[in-house]
């Protein structure tokens, strides 16, 4: 039988690998067409196995142990946890570092399953800052990485991975310990009862059902951060991987920050255009996003395979909840760094249908504030994620 009865899923979600474990994406337009916030049933899901099922009786005594080379060592409970720490609500997109990853399967076949461009959603996400907590077990001053552990129990131990400690007590980095997605407790799938969100970066490092921070003075040696979320160097093949170990070992191989990235919605793929009813203009439309809090600062396209760009419009929805006052969820609204983005963004842009009907494809990159620009061509790697070269989109006419 499957291990994960009782987990509210939305029909609609496709599923990327076999019956189990569960991974999925939302179809892209039924994603963009539900706009800014994502609702938890149609939240993209990666799993590694089984869903950890936790009793509601049970959420109040759920503990999380913060050890390792701490002063203080703590167990807290979801009671603590909701009781002695200030509450932070914040709209956040989590991003799946295989976002994307069919179109490098397709060139060359990858280590993992075949993501569209819908690996990808967002929430509002409410709970404590990660900082608070673990300034309440007094890290010693060697210390250099935070370790994370969930409770699903895996072919090669428990999911963990690691983060600087840096960036955990930096509260403009907006790590935090998140139990409600959108106002409601987190489902199943996304963690229940209480998980890590780290803003701006791969969804990877953000650790489900979390039971331990571990302080080290190393990154994490657990299997999960070691033999996944990489970029390997690209003639690295699956072969050479499973001979040399050291490949994997290397840590400027891990991701952390996201890349620049972008995807057109509308046409989607393989939509049939009928230009002869859709008027003067046809307005194309998607979304972009950046990493490590940066702003998306131009989205543009190609009718003539990149000879020459056109400037859409971008709509930065995460910029209403800035101007957003007091508490939402029973969090306080909190957007660290006024200017730092954690979020997709909106673009759009009406192309004359007369350009369209002498145009075979329809082309997009992004840039973001530090200047990084959607490459032209693809870096494969062995584990096919970071996927970012421009974004293309056949144009198919009716009649
Ligand atoms: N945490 C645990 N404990 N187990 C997991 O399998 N998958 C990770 C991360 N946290 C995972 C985990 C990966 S690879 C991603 S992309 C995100 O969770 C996905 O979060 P979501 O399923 O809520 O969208």
């Amino acid at each position: 039988g499957t291990p994960d009865l009782h987990v509210p899923r939305d029909p609609r979600l496709l599923r990327l690998t076999g019956v189990h474990p569960f991974n999925s994406e939302p179809p892209l337009t039924a994603l963009f067409d539900e706009g800014f916030l994502t609702s938890p049933e149609l939240f993209y899901v990666r799993n590694h196995g089984p869903v950890p099922q936790v009793r509601d009786q049970d959420i109040p005594e759920w503990q999380v142990r913060i050890e390792g080379l701490v002063e203080n060592p703590i167990t807290l409970t979801m009671r603590d946890i909701l009781e002695k720490y200030d509450q932070i609500t914040a709209p956040i997109t989590l991003v799946c570092a295989g976002n994307r990853r069919k179109e490098q399967n397709t060139v060359r076949k990858s280590k993992g399953f075949s993501w569209g461009p819908a690996g990808l959603s967002t929430a509002l996400f409410t709970g404590p800052m990660m900082a608070d907590i673990l300034r309440s077990a007094r890290p010693l001053r060697r210390a250099k990485f935070v370790c994370m552990e969930g409770a699903d129990k895996l072919p090669n131990g428990f999911y963990g991975t690691s983060v600087k400690l840096n960036w955990a007590m930096d509260r403009n980095k907006g790590i935090m310990l998140a139990y409600k997605m959108n106002g409601e407790p987190l489902t199943p799938d996304h963690g229940r009862p209480l998980r890590v969100v780290v803003p701006g970066q791969i969804g990877g490092r953000s650790v489900k059902w979390l039971t331990r921070l571990i302080v080290t003075d190393a990154p994490s040696d657990n299997w999960y951060h070691v033999y996944d979320n990489r970029v390997l160097p690209t003639m690295v093949s699956p072969e050479m991987s499973a001979q040399n170990k050291n490949w994997w070992t290397d840590e400027r191989y891990a991701i952390y920050d996201l890349n620049v990235n972008s995807a057109t919605v509308y046409p989607a793929h393989e939509e049939r255009l009928d230009l002869t009813t859709s008027g003067e203009f046809y307005t194309a439309k998607g979304y972009a996003y950046a990493g490590g809090g940066r702003r998306i600062t131009r989205v543009e396209l190609s009718l003539d395979k990149g000879k020459s760009w056109r400037l859409a419009d971008i709509n930065y929805a995460e910029d209403r909840y800035r101007e957003y006052e007091g508490e939402l969820f029973g969090g306080k609204v909190d957007m660290w760094q006024r200017e730092t983005c954690f979020c997709w963004s909106f673009w759009s842009l009406a192309i004359p249908v007369a350009d369209l009907e002498n145009s075979d494809a329809l082309l997009l990159r992004a840039m973001d504030d530090a200047m990084s620009v959607q490459p032209r061509d693809m870096y494969w790697s062995v584990l096919g994620m970071m996927n970012n070269p421009w974004f293309r989109v056949t144009i198919t006419r009716d009649g």
